[in-house]
């Protein structure tokens, strides 16, 4: 049942002339200044703000009247509120997945772009953004869809030259090079595409405002009036847009909780290997991961990550101290990912404490444990980490090849090759219970590892690692320690040159053994 049932168009995609979308989005909007610092709005610029006393912060913004805003598509007087809709009632249609097709993007975004919905593609200048944007928009057209691609960046000639190198044909790929969102969204009216890609939102700009293009009031106000118009045509919009890991450069992490999901791109610096991974989304899972490799033609993506990961290990010569090797789960997927540590006495009252990929408040808690319980002396010594591939962990599970690594290098007593491990650490040095352990034991096993070195406790069920090892078709064993201490006992080599652990075959007393064999 629909409560004043006659404009609802706000769930059901009003069809709006292009030139009905300029002329609104002129007539509604009123100039504020507003600072980006604290929000505070003035009706006029100040160089520093009243509120929060931060100098050169105040940007002018258009305020669009609540009851007018054009993105609400329809003229409603203040006296007659909008129209209420039961929950049930509420049509769905828009929010199935639309698959690009490339297997390692569908994968981060949980099947595909939605209709209606807004998706910031975030990553620094030069990692690969427009690169997979026209394979994803040439991938689309392909099935038949029409996509927008807008441009504010490069020439069209540019991304003619680059969709040759990346062997794209382009049939159903319209081009618009220009960054204005009022000519955007005519375009968008125009052509009724299943897809606009805008490329990038730091070069958008709308004509109402006078700020120029890349600041924080013309990237939102691009942002917010573009996925208006996209979520009323029922258009997937996807933006790019150049932010770092930890939102430093530039504005546009106040883009997050304008837009439905954010999909950061990141890789190895310098190196070949991308990720992808979902930041934020409405509509599907955040914790998976998508990885690509940067070749003459174009991302290609990567469908056994572990194993190029550890190719990269596999190069080195011998074993050296300060690598150990992680068994993660990121969504669906399990990874094996390298973590490397180094450690050098530092001449610092406050040693350096460097960490890629992984969280540094781990990189504490771990330092911390290491100190108390194994006596290491790691508040002397500078301290970088990093894993290998460019990947971002975020699970508690790595914790002990983080330990291990940082042990190794200080002990200078290289990691058993032949071992992968996983387990979070507590702050009494105990290994807590990891979930999904039987996966990360059956991809040890699948990439060749001897043995897993997991934490010891009860309900973790050797069973369960049985089984999924089986399947792998590999025999692997899997060790289990109760402590830090223990499962640096166990890892750990003698030292260089000294034969290791495993093939001495000793195992402490504080560990038990359970061996899995497959059928
Ligand atoms: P690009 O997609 O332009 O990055 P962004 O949009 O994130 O700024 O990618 C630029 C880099 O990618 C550039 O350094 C060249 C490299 N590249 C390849 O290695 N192979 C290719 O096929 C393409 C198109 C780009
Ligand atoms: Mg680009």
């Amino acid at each position: 049942m629909r409560l004043g049932g006659a404009r609802q168009g706000r769930h059901s995609g009003d069809k709006i002339s292009a030139t009905q979308w300029g002329t609104m989005a002129k007539s509604s909007a009123k100039t504020v200044f507003e600072c980006s610092s604290c929000g505070r709005t003035t009706p006029k610029w100040v160089g520093r703000c009243s509120q929060c006393g931060e100098w050169n912060t105040v940007e002018q913004r258009v305020a669009f009247n609540a009851r007018s805003k054009p993105g609400l598509g329809r003229a409603v007087s203040a006296s007659e509120p909008l129209p209420l809709v039961e929950l049930a009632e509420i049509p769905t249609d828009g929010t199935t997945h639309m698959a690009t097709g490339i297997e390692e993007l569908d994968r981060v975004l949980g099947g595909g772009f939605i209709a209606g919905s807004t998706m910031l593609l975030a990553g620094d200048p030069g990692i690969g953004k427009s690169t997979l944007l026209l394979q994803a928009a040439a991938a689309i057209a392909e099935t038949g869809r029409k996509v927008l691609y807008t441009t504010g960046e490069e020439a069209l000639e540019q991304i003619r030259i680059r969709a040759s190198r990346l062997g794209v044909k382009g049939g159903g790929v319209f081009m618009a090079s220009t960054g204005d969102a009022v000519e955007i969204a005519a375009h968008m009216a125009a052509l009724k595409p299943a897809v606009v890609i805008v490329d990038s939102i730091q070069t958008a700009t709308h004509p109402d405002l006078d700020s120029p293009a890349g600041t924080v009031s013309q990237i939102r106000e691009c942002a917010a009036f573009l996925s208006e118009r996209a979520r009323l045509s029922h258009v997937a919009l996807v933006l790019s847009g150049h932010v770092t890991k930890d939102g430093s450069i530039a504005g546009p992490r106040v883009l997050e909780h304008q837009v439905d999901a954010v999909v950061q791109m990141g890789g190895d610096p310098g190196g070949t290997l991308r990720v992808l991974h979902a930041v934020k989304n409405r509509f599907g899972p955040t914790d998976e991961v998508g990885v690509f490799e940067m070749c003459g033609e174009g991302l290609v993506g990567v469908s056994d990550p572990s194993r190029m990961f550890m190719r990269q290990r596999s190069n080195r010569a011998g074993a050296v101290a300060g690598s150990a090797v992680a068994l993660i789960v990121e969504g669906t997927r399990s990874l094996a990912v390298e973590v490397q540590a180094l450690a050098t006495p530092s001449t610092l009252a406050s040693p350096r404490r460097v960490a890629n990929g992984v969280e540094m408040s781990r990189v504490h808690l771990i330092t911390a444990v290491l100190a108390k319980h194994l006596r290491l002396p790691v508040s002397s010594h500078d301290l970088v980490i990093s894993v290998t591939g460019g990947l971002d962990i975020k699970e508690p599970a790595a914790d002990l090849a983080i330990a291990l690594a940082i042990a190794s290098s200080m002990t200078d007593r290289p990691v058993d090759e032949t071992v992968a491990v996983a387990g979070e650490i507590g702050l009494a040095g105990e290994l807590r219970p990891i979930p999904r352990a039987d996966r990360r034991v059956a991809e040890a096993a699948r990439l060749g590892f001897l043995t897993c070195l997991v934490p010891d406790v009860a309900g973790d069920a050797s069973g369960q690692a049985s089984g999924a090892a089986s399947g792998a078709g590999r025999s692997v064993t899997v060790i289990r320690a109760t402590g830090i201490a223990e499962a640096v006992k166990f890892a750990l080599r003698p030292g260089s040159g000294r034969p290791g652990r495993a093939e001495s075959g000793a195992v402490p007393e504080t560990v038990s053994k359970v061996e899995i064999r497959s059928s």
